[in-house]
């Protein structure tokens, strides 16, 4: 048996990641990530806020009907039609949560619920109580905790504990504090509440002064029990705290923090790239743990280290969060059988007509490019996946580019299954090719981001390009891979036209609500 205290790994990705401008999941989307946060072992998963919009109530209840283990979680105010509808979404999952909040700060109080102390407190203590009707999980949040009157808190602490709550959160909604007084009220909570030896604690670190990880094991050390974070650190404004950090930090500082998560490291970095294909966010090249560049060496001196002995400059091996030495796969001999054991290998399992599909378009990219590599099969499946069921395809793409202008494009997209060609010109073939679009299916949405990623080096390396698109409010990310940068262009801005289109109704502004 393990002399380790478990701390539980609770995933926001889908609730307060999905917070993140752009980063919008569809029911689809959400129902993928639950299914692989479930198996890479985390124990909690808020799928999201069920009184937000019809969206995510039907997205929240769909992900529960997947889990396995995981206890599924729904985010709710403290209102009783809030807590009625998360209730509702919840009701038929295996193991189920309902997580309450309301602010506790006296700025929040003040300026942004108008209600003062007193009738704070009655709020925690109704909330908790009508959640309790609804099931014995009961997760209750100080939202701005850290910016409270500490006597204040210890109050709200000890109401929500009377009403029932089983899990008390300390939010530094802000990402204020230090790691040092972060951990001292978790320490003082824990001593000084009556009831707190009967709860967990939980730490839930917002990323404003890149502080969120560090104030997270900070508040395990002061006896928080339960952590809340986001793969690839997703969240409101600078993010919340990075799962896959989090969940390494114990792996490799296991003789100073000895506690530990269920969370299965090989899995990290297949779901962070699934994060990134869901939401559009690239993740940055020298990000802790998944990022392209955390095991590659390129200073001579590191480099001739690491050939003597890999822990000169190793804490970890990539093989620990999923990260393998990049590997030369396949060219144009390769059979479908070796193809579909590579899809296998790097963690796939598609149906089978979606590996013919597969295996066409791996072929064609041998045919362009001449060294194909394991992260150019996961763009292509990656990509393939993401537009499988997308209502606009781009079907066929001819542009003119150069110094002579006018630059313009010719493109054939199917909109439901019918096809529509359409020419345009542009300032620039990007341009041109959006124009396109838009005469092919008119929208109103607004361009905020264009960003073109290679997926490996060279100049035949596949193009990954995200774009950004805004309507009404909502604003959403769509991606696309191909050797060709301008059809991958042309299939990321189209990938986030579907996006709009699936999200109906649904907004991000689910905070400005709260
Ligand atoms: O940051 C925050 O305070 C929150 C709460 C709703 C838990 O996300
Ligand atoms: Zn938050």
């Amino acid at each position: 048996m393990s002399a380790k205290t478990n701390v539980r790994i609770f995933d926001t990705t889908m609730r307060d990641g999905e917070q993140s401008p752009g980063a919008a999941m569809t029911l689809a989307d959400k129902v993928e990530l639950g299914r692989q946060l479930d198996a890479m072992g985390v124990d909690i998963i808020e799928a999201g806020f069920p009184a937000a919009s019809n969206g995510d109530f039907e997205a929240v209840r769909a992900v529960g009907e997947v889990l396995e283990n995981a206890v599924l979680c729904g985010l709710s105010r403290a209102g009783p039609k809030d807590i009625e509808r998360c209730a509702e979404a919840i009701r038929s999952a295996g193991r189920r949560r309902i997580h309450t909040f309301i602010s506790t700060s006296p700025i929040h109080r003040k300026h942004k619920l108008n209600m003062d102390a007193e009738q704070v407190l009655d709020a925690i203590t109704a909330s908790v109580t009508l959640a309790r009707n609804f099931t014995d999980d009961v997760e209750w949040s100080a939202e701005d905790a850290t910016r409270t009157e500490r006597d204040y808190l210890r109050r709200a602490v000890e109401a929500a504990i009377r009403a029932g709550a089983k899990t008390i959160n300390i939010p530094d909604t802000v990402g204020y504090s230090f790691p040092d007084e972060y951990r001292a009220v978790f320490e003082d909570l824990i001593a000084n509440v009556p009831g707190a030896d009967a709860v967990i604690f939980s730490a839930h670190c917002h990323n404003d002064l890149g502080l969120a990880v560090a104030n997270s094991i900070a508040a395990v050390q002061g006896g928080a029990r339960q952590i809340e974070c986001a793969v690839n650190g997703l969240g409101e404004r600078a993010g919340n705290a990075a799962l896959e950090e989090i969940v390494m930090a114990f792996k490799v500082r296991g003789e100073a923090l000895p506690f530990e998560t269920r969370v299965d490291g090989p899995q990290l970095l297949r779901t962070s790239q699934m994060v990134s294909r869901i939401t559009g966010f690239p993740v940055q090249f020298n990000k802790a743990i998944v990022g392209k560049n955390a095991f590659s060496h390129e200073s001579g001196i590191h480099q001739d280290g690491m050939l003597k002995h890999a822990q000169t400059y190793e804490i970890m091996r990539p093989e620990d969060v999923g990260q393998g030495a990049t590997s030369l796969v396949m060219g144009k001999l390769s059979g479908r059988h070796a193809f579909k054991k590579k899809l296998e290998e790097l963690g796939y399992s598609i149906s089978d007509n979606a590996l013919v599909d597969a295996f066409q378009r791996f072929k064609e990219l041998c045919d362009r490019k001449r060294h194909v590599f394991d992260e150019d099969i996961i763009a292509l499946v990656d990509d393939q996946i993401s537009h499988a069921a997308d209502s606009i395809q781009v079907a066929r793409l001819r542009v003119v580019a150069g110094t002579d202008g006018p630059q313009t494009a010719e493109i054939d997209l199917k909109v439901d299954g019918e096809q529509i060609w359409k020419t345009a010109r542009g300032n620039g073939p990007i341009d041109a090719i959006f124009n396109a679009i838009k005469e092919a299916a008119p929208h109103e949405a607004q361009l905020d981001l264009y960003q073109v990623h290679a997926v490996t080096e060279g100049t035949d390396a596949q193009a990954k390009v995200s774009v950004r698109l805004s309507s009404n409010g909502r604003s959403v990310s769509g991606t696309g891979a191909d050797a060709d940068t301008l059809v991958a262009s042309a299939k990321a801005y189209v990938a986030a036209l579907n996006r709009l289109r699936g999200l109906g109704n649904r907004t991000n502004a689910q905070h400005s609500a709260a």
